[in-house]
């Protein structure tokens, strides 16, 4: 078994993620993650699990009795939600699945409330946290910090898990997952997400939620993915690369509404201009055609879902809200389950919550 105390930081960040995956898991024959990083932790067995978990967990919750037994089985832990960029969803759905399992959590959103203000490195304000928490969950615009912090603290004297709730550009994992789920709830009962086609629009360049998404649908069976983008937000090459490499079929265009036409799914996004390196950059660029409207919304299937990670600007019009097709409102609340099944795996606690008696 890869044992991530027997190997040094220059040979473990050397590696491809693949080959990080082992060193990640809970351990003694469980594949789940303990430090979640990266959407390639999470193959489709996982993937099943956790859904299956989320689905169990929801109905548990329903009944005061089963309530009060999720509120017991981590009331002794501690997480520390340390967010040093902006959030709503993400950071409510995490420390309302911790409070749905019991756990105490304490929080840092703004860097300037803590030490790192006086001049305190990420490294060690984290670290800090390791001594009061038994679990981090942490949003940085640092995209390697995460993965940092996971090795550093596995080989401290108190390791804790590391749970990335967005990683600069690069990777947003739990999102991937409540899409997954979300994805999955809405084709339930009409034959399955296998063989269906997720359109991607927006900036999909700088869209760490696109990146993660479009990795873990790869574990299902023949999902076309088809991005769509002004020249100048393309779908970045890695995630190209790794679709080419898995033989999984893609399609990179602008006609948002041709792409709609034979969705499933459409997966909008919000100019991430957060991460212009010039003032006005992205203002500068034409996004005119790729919003989803009434039109769109005519063109797409009756069992197609519209879905968004949110914030959302204008990418996606009011008049669609009320639309039984709009999923993002669902992804939400689904990314609140699908957070309390992770915690509760990574906690070890996934066979005793499926097989408990509610
Ligand atoms: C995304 C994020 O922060 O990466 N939002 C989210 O987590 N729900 C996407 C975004 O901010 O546009």
């Amino acid at each position: 078994m890869a044992n991530i105390t027997e190997i040094s930081w220059e040979n473990f960040e050397a590696l491809s993620l693949d080959e990080k995956k082992p060193y990640l898991q809970r351990g003694g024959g469980d594949t789940m993650p303990y430090h979640t990083l990266f959407a390639q932790q999470f193959d489709r067995d996982l993937l099943e699990r956790l859904c299956a978990l989320s689905n169990r967990i929801r109905f548990i919750n329903k009944s005061k009795e089963g309530a009060l037994y999720l509120k017991s089985v981590l009331a002794h832990k501690r997480a520390m939600l340390y967010f040093s960029q902006p959030s709503s969803r993400t950071f409510l759905s995490h420390l309302a699945a911790c409070q749905l399992l019991g756990i105490t959590t304490g929080s840092v959103r703004d860097a300037a409330t803590s030490s790192e203000f006086k001049g305190e490195s990420r490294e060690d304000s984290i670290r800090t946290f390791s001594s009061y928490f038994d679990m981090i969950i942490m949003r940085s615009p640092e995209q390697g910090l995460a993965e940092k912090m996971a090795w550093e603290l596995s080989n401290a004297s108190r390791p804790v898990p590391i749970l990335n709730a967005g990683s600069g550009k690069d990777q947003h994992p739990t999102q991937a997952l409540l899409d997954i789920y979300t994805l999955v709830r809405s084709f339930e009962e009409k034959g399955g997400l296998d063989g269906r086609t997720v359109v991607f629009c927006g900036d999909l360049l700088r869209g760490r939620t696109v990146r993660s998404l479009s990795y873990l649908l790869t574990n299902f069976k023949d999902v076309k993915q088809i991005f769509v983008a002004p020249p100048a937000l393309r779908v970045p090459d890695d995630v190209v690369a790794s679709l080419a490499a898995k033989g999984v079929s893609y399609e990179i265009t602008e006609d948002l509404k041709a792409a709609v036409k034979v969705a499933d799914a459409v997966y909008m996004t919000r100019i991430q201009d957060e991460w212009d390196e010039s003032k006005g950059e992205s203002a500068r660029i034409d996004t005119s055609r790729f919003k989803f409207g009434a039109e769109e919304l005519a063109l797409l299937g009756p069992d197609g879902a519209i879905m968004h990670p949110l914030p959302r600007r204008d990418e996606i019009a009011t008049c669609c809200d009320r639309d039984p097709r709009a999923m993002y409102w669902r992804q939400m609340r689904n990314g609140m389950w699908i957070r309390a099944a992770l915690i509760a795996s990574t906690f070890g606690l996934e066979k005793e919550i499926m097989n408990c008696g509610y």
